[in-house]
């Protein structure tokens, strides 16, 4: 559907009586979705690290860089494709991997893998997942999606993830450096609430071989020391209904389900993380590795001299350092780096078809769309989803067009103002 179908759908429902059900404005979207999800839900969703810095610096970044529209150039027709490792992708965009979606919608993953796939939009599997890879994968067709891994403590883990990623066709692993710790998130910890401690958004562990064998062996971590409450029990419970299989009484029995959190704790990062590790995942598969979290020209350099075949420019939605840097000014320096040699995606305050714009007149070669994606998905399942995608993917076509580009090839730092 291009821009003036999806235009002309909006305006044809008003006149007969039927508003949006997914509101269009960005901001009135994130309220609407906090409203509908609960508390914890909505404080791990839209909440960041620390007091909020980074989210607000991502968004502001976007104000200083004005777009000059052009006059007087046919753009009858547009073109929005680009080209990304071996496929033609409908738009410059992607959706970001995001955990723990079983807390917007009960069809989480799922849901989003069929919007993403009815548009072509390729979907990044989160390592967080609340669907096993496989299951998204087969409502998705042949339509593409990557793999977000975690650098786990064990490398076999790391192996059966990125073999299993390679089995259900994803076509790039796109390795996250930048939470090797959880970021201080201030949200989360006024409301003491962490959803992998009840079960969720370990989807990916739970469905895993190498992963069920290792809740086999003794764990040499930290017991939790838990206090008896009803709260700890209702915790227990539902642990037990989301860890696979049937039978609730025997996996409670089994004592799997918290086995299972317990090891997914210990195990689920590794701060000792440095570039010497990435030469295991590089003998590991042939697919196109992306580094995701660069902000540091040399770190993109160095990404380069590692063998790294793209780069993703983000803060990680400014959940981890409270302060950081914004991607978007991140950006140029990562170009500049670059140089051309490797694509490079942007996510973090992407919230309309400017901001795509805006990314990609600087250097980006796609965008990844974050929360807004999230907040469709909890207003309303896979439609929310394919909603929030449809207007995206139409703001960012009449921008393109009305600041007087044909193609997404046409966007470049001329298209904005230097002071
Ligand atoms: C995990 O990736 C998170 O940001 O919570």
């Amino acid at each position: 559907m291009n821009a003036l179908d999806r235009q002309r759908q909006i305006y044809l429902e008003g006149a007969s009586g039927r508003l949006p059900r997914i509101p269009v404005d960005a901001d009135r979207l994130e309220q609407a979705a906090r409203a509908r999800m609960s508390q914890q839900a909505a404080a791990y969703v839209i909440g960041g690290a620390g007091r909020g810095a980074t989210i607000d610096r991502n968004r502001a970044a976007f104000d200083p860089f004005p777009i000059v529209p052009r006059m007087l150039r046919d753009v009858s027709g547009r073109d929005l494709r680009i080209s990304l490792f071996s496929r033609t992708l409908p738009a410059p965009l992607l959706l970001a991997p995001i955990g723990v979606l079983e807390m917007a919608h009960p069809e989480a993953d799922t849901a989003v893998g069929r919007a993403a796939a009815n548009l072509g939009i390729p979907f990044i599997f989160s390592n967080q997942a609340s669907v096993p890879m496989e299951q998204v994968a087969a409502v998705m067709a042949d339509a593409p999606r990557w793999f977000q891994l975690y650098w786990s403590k064990s490398d076999e883990l790391i192996a059966s993830f990125v073999g299993r990623a390679e089995t259900c066709g994803c076509e790039a692993i796109v390795l996250t450096l930048d939470t090797t710790l959880l970021g201080w998130r201030t949200q989360d910890l006024d409301l003491a609430h962490l959803p992998f401690l009840r079960g969720m958004g370990i989807a990916q562990y739970t469905s895993d071989p190498v992963f069920q064998r290792l809740l086999d062996e003794p764990d040499p971590g930290p017991m939790p020391r838990r206090i008896i409450t009803t709260d700890a029990i209702r915790t227990l419970i539902q642990s037990t209904r989301r860890y696979p299989g049937p039978g609730f009484f025997g996996k409670l029995r089994s004592g799997r389900p918290l086995a299972a959190v317990r090891k997914f704790v210990n195990i689920y990062s590794n701060p000792a993380l440095t570039w010497d590790h990435l030469s295991y995942l590089r003998n590991l598969t042939r697919l196109p590795i992306l580094l995701k979290g660069i902000l540091h020209p040399d770190d993109a350099r160095k990404a380069l001299d590692y063998g790294m075949d793209g780069l993703i420019v983000s803060n990680h939605g400014g959940r981890q350092v409270d302060g950081a840097i914004s991607t978007l000014e991140a950006l140029p320096g990562v170009v500049k780096a670059v140089g051309g040699r490797v694509p490079v995606l942007l996510d973090g305050g992407v919230r309309g078809g400017a901001d795509a714009f805006k990314a990609l007149a600087l250097g980006a070669t796609a965008v990844c769309l974050g929360r807004p994606y999230v907040y469709g998905l909890a207003l309303a399942g896979a439609a929310g989803v394919r909603e929030v995608l449809l207007n995206f993917l139409a703001d960012f076509e009449l921008t393109m067009a009305l600041a007087g580009c044909r193609s997404v090839a046409e966007i470049s730092e001329t298209c904005l103002y230097k002071r």
